[in-house]
This record gives C-alpha cells, structure tokens and sequence, in this order.
C-alpha cells in the first residue's frame, strides 16, 4: 500500500487528487494499491492514516476555498506515516520556502518526493539531490518543467549516455502567448496580459512570467539536473518581454522572423541566457499560444525537440502521475 500526502491544495494538488481519484483503477494496475493519507494547504488540512475522502476533500476546496484549520504540513511530516509526498504549494525563489523545509523534512525521513514547486529546486538542487542519496529517497520532479512537456525524465531515462550540450527552448506559456497574439492581432502587451492572466496559467504574480523570472528559474533546473552544472538563478542573463511592441513583429516578419522568449543553456558556448530573439517563422521554436518547446542538443542522438503544454492544472498533474508511476511501477 504506497501512502501519498499532497502538500499544497491549488489548482495542482487538487488537479493531482481528480486523476488519483478518476483514474484509481488503471493506477491500481500500474502501482498497485495506494491511498492518500494527508492533504494540507497554507490554512490547515485533512488527514487519516485509512485514506482521505478525496471527493469530500475537493468538495471542502471548491467551496469554503480553504481546508478546516488545525493541521500544518510539519505535523503531518512529523506525526503520519506516509511513503511518498507530493509538494505543490507556492514557488518563491528567493528563499525556496515553505517547500523547500516540506521537501528536506521529507527526504530527511526516507520519504520520496514529487514536486512541482520550482522555488526549492531553484535555491537547493545540489543539496535536496546529496540529501536524496543519502537518505535513499527519490526526489522527482517532471512537474516544474514545462508542465505536461515530457524533459526531466525524457533526458535522464530516454536519453540516458547522451552528454547534453545545450537546451534552448519556450518555458513560460504565459509569454509565449502574450507574443504569439501580439504578433496575429497587433494587440498592445497590457491588453493580452489581462486576458493571459484570466487563462489561469500566468504566475500569482505576472511580472514572473513577463520579466522571464519563471524561465530563468527553470533554466537554473534543467542546468543543475540534467547538464551537471551549478548555476545560480542570479547566474542568468536575463531579458523579458515588457519592452516588445506589435511593431517590432512587423519589422520582423518581413524578413520572415518572429519573436519568441527564448531560454537557452549552452555548455559549450557558455550561454545561460532568457530574452526576446529572432526566430524564422519555420523554426520548430516558433510555436504559438500557451505552449511550451524545447530543443535538446546532444551528442549521440543529435538534435531532439519536444512541444507540450507548460502550464495548466491537469497538464501539471499528467506528469506528477508519470514521476509516481516511474517510482512505483510494479
Ligand atoms: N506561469 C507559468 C507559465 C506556469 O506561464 O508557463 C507554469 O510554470
């Protein structure tokens, strides 16, 4: 019986317990039995070591927007047994917190973990990955990635051998629209940005989408975990889109280019970089709307590039699921 406690009850944790919940047979086939034993937000919590209602949780959620008071996460770390936790609760960067503490306490005790918060990857990867082996606990994280795009795992498992040269892609929806609608319909940023916002995929706070702080921060990621650097966040260069105007589209599309955020890692020409580029309207990066893309030099399998969507809170959960069903597969 694998226990699962969610951390974090958003739009992610509540878009992970409707899979667990709608799909618990063919997930019972993959990893066998499981039951979530916990779920906590900022205010409080639900718990019981026989298994969480999980409809009645998310019934409680929808309504009185907030889980009854009384239990914090750190109780439920210190006082429940449970096998594997996944940490959806609010990125910062800055400080990681309070993930970061959630993810350390957990590993700490040999639990596994699944995250999608960016913000204590971004200030600790080294040390939560030392931690993790020491411990022999898992730590997965597909989820801060490019949302349902497949990476973390697809590198680390499908391009295993390979040595990554560099990753140069789309890793913020919330611009990648805000450019692609500016670019068809000449509208000005702040009236996209409105619309972008009612999408739901744009940041709590937007300037994190706008001034390429979430790119950047999971450029930090894909640099440390997949490439074998260490970066820090305040190591990109960093440029974001507040500044670009539909005209500047015009002048680009008659030489038969577009605009596009572009994050780019780059082992050998030393490029650890987010800005506005050029892209010719036929390259595989000049996608449009709230995907994501990345395109993933290699040594052995060559060029490799994959498209998906970045954000959303079913697309987020579609590869939470993938880092449980990679941990437990019978
Ligand atoms: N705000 C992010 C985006 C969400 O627009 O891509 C996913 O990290």
């Amino acid at each position: 019986m694998i226990k699962i406690a969610i951390f974090g009850f958003g739009a992610v944790g509540q878009g992970v317990a409707e899979v667990l919940l709608n799909k618990r047979d063919a997930l019972r086939r993959l990893i066998g039995d499981f039951r979530v034993v916990a779920i906590t937000d900022s205010k409080g919590g639900i718990a019981d070591e026989n298994g969480v209602d999980l409809l009645k949780a998310l019934e409680i959620k929808r309504k009185r927007k907030r889980l009854p008071e009384g239990i914090t996460t750190l109780d439920v770390i210190n006082s429940l047994d449970f096998d594997v936790c996944i940490e959806a609760t609010v990125t910062n960067i800055e400080h990681g917190e309070p993930g970061l503490t959630h993810i350390k306490e957990c590993l700490k005790r040999g639990v596994d973990v699944i995250t999608s918060n960016k913000g204590p990857l971004v200030v600790a990867y080294r040390e939560l990955a030392d931690l993790a082996d020491r411990k022999d606990a898992k730590l997965m994280f597909e989820a801060t990635v490019g949302g349902a795009m497949p990476i973390i795992k697809l590198v680390k498992n499908d391009l295993a051998g390979n040595e990554i040269y560099a990753i140069k892609g789309i890793l913020n929806g919330t611009c990648n629209y805000i450019l692609s609608r500016m670019e068809k319909e000449k509208l000005s940023y702040d009236q996209i940005l409105a619309e972008a916002k009612e999408l739901g995929i744009a940041e709590a706070d937007p300037t994190y989408d706008v001034e390429g702080i979430d790119a950047a921060a999971k450029l930090v990621i894909i640099a440390n975990s997949l490439m074998d650097m260490d970066v820090k966040f305040e190591d990109v260069e960093r440029i974001g889109i507040t500044n670009i105007t539909p005209e500047a589209f015009e002048v680009a599309m008659d030489k038969g280019y577009t605009i596009r955020l572009i994050a780019e890692v780059d082992k050998v020409e030393r490029i650890l970089r987010v800005s506005p580029r050029l892209i010719p309207i036929q390259h595989p990066l000049a996608i449009s709307g709230t995907l994501n893309a990345a395109l993933i030099k290699t040594d052995l399998a060559g060029d490799i590039v994959v498209v998906g969507k970045g954000a959303g809170s079913k697309e987020t959960a579609s590869a939470i699921i993938s880092d449980l069903i990679e941990l437990y597969r019978c």
